[in-house]
C-alpha cells in the first residue's frame, strides 16, 4: 500500500512541477486563504486514484474531493500544502496522504516535487526519506534548537495568532522557520533537519502523515498541553523528545502571558 502511495504522491507531485512556471488561476476561501486551479487537478488525480485502488475506504480531501462516510480506513489527502507559496511561484510546497485505520494513523507520505524528496511511513515500520531511514535529533536544548512554526489563515479574525508564542520561542532557541508547508516542516522534524514544529489551525491532513514520520523517527507529538496528537486537534507540537518539555514550557508560559 505504501509504494502505491508514495508512487500516487510522485505523480502528483510532477503535476505541481509541471504548473508552477504556468499561469494560475486563483480563488480564495478566505482573505489568506487561495485554491489554485492545480490544487484541484492533483485532488482530482489523487482521489480518483485512491477510489480505483482502495474502493471501499473513505476520503477526506481539502478541497472538497471526497467526505468520511464512516469507513474504517479513511485517507486524510492535501493535494498542495504550501498553496499560497504555490500561488507566488516561491518553491516550497508539497503533497501529503494519510491513512487512518480505526481512527489510528496507519501510513503517511509528504512528498516534495521540487527536491524529488518522498518521506514515507508506516505504523511500527519506521520513518524513510527516499528508501533510506530517517531520524529524529538530538539536540538536547532550545537554546540549540532550530524550529520551524506557522501562522493560521483565521488571525485576521481570531485572537489566537500565535505571534505571542512566536515571540516567546524567538528569545529561547537558534532560529525559527517558516516554510509554509506544515507537512514538510513534520517531516523535516522527522529527518532531523529541525528539532520541532508547533503551531494551530492545522486541518487533519496536514498533519497527519507529518505526525506519522516524526513518531516513527523517534521524536514526539502532542498538543500544546503534552496530550496524545491526535489530526482533529488544530495544536500539534513536534519534537525530537528531548526538547518536548522545554517547548511545550514556552508555549504555556506565551499563552499565560497572552
Ligand atoms: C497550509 C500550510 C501552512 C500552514 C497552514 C496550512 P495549505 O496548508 O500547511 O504551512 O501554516 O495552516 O493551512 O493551505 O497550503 O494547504
Ligand atoms: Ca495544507
Ligand atoms: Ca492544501
Amino acid at each position: 500500500m505504501l509504494s502505491i502511495i508514495a508512487a500516487l504522491a510522485r505523480e502528483a507531485g510532477a503535476l505541481l512541477r509541471a504548473g508552477l512556471d504556468q499561469p494560475r488561476e486563483l480563488t480564495f476561501k478566505s482573505r489568506a486563504d487561495l485554491v489554485t486551479n492545480i490544487d484541484l487537478a492533483s485532488e482530482q488525480l489523487i482521489t480518483a486514484a485512491l477510489r480505483e485502488h482502495f474502493p471501499d475506504h473513505a476520503i477526506v480531501a481539502e478541497e472538497g474531493g471526497g467526505q468520511d462516510h464512516g469507513a474504517q480506513h479513511l485517507w486524510l489527502v492535501d493535494p498542495v500544502d504550501g498553496t499560497t507559496n504555490y500561488a507566488h511561484g516561491y518553491p516550497v510546497f508539497s503533497v501529503t496522504m494519510a491513512l487512518l485505520d480505526h481512527g489510528e494513523l496507519a501510513l503517511g507520505v509528504v512528498y516534495d516535487p521540487l527536491r524529488d524528496e518522498c518521506f514515507t511511513a508506516e505504523r511500527g515500520g519506521g520513518a524513510w526519506l527516499n528508501g533510506r531511514q530517517i531520524h529524529v535529533s538530538t539536540t538536547p536544548e532550545l537554546r540549540g534548537a532550530l524550529l520551524s512554526t506557522g501562522f493560521p489563515y483565521h488571525r485576521f479574525t481570531d485572537p489566537a495568532t500565535n505571534i505571542p508564542q512566536f515571540n516567546a520561542m524567538i528569545m529561547q532557541c537558534q532560529g525559527i522557520v517558516r516554510s509554509g508547508s506544515a507537512a514538510l516542516d513534520l517531516a523535516y522534524v522527522a529527518a532531523g533537519r529541525s528539532d520541532g514544529h508547533w503551531e494551530l489551525g492545522l486541518k487533519p491532513w496536514d498533519s497527519a502523515a507529518g505526525a506519522l514520520l516524526v513518531a516513527e523517527a523517534g521524536g514526539h507529538v502532542s498538543n500544546w498541553q503534552g496530550a496524545p496528537y491526535a489530526p482533529w486537534n488544530n495544536h500539534v507540537v513536534a519534537t525530537n523528545a528531548r526538547l518536548r518539555d522545554q517547548i511545550i514550557g514556552v508555549l504555556a508560559g506565551a499563552e499565560q502571558q497572552s
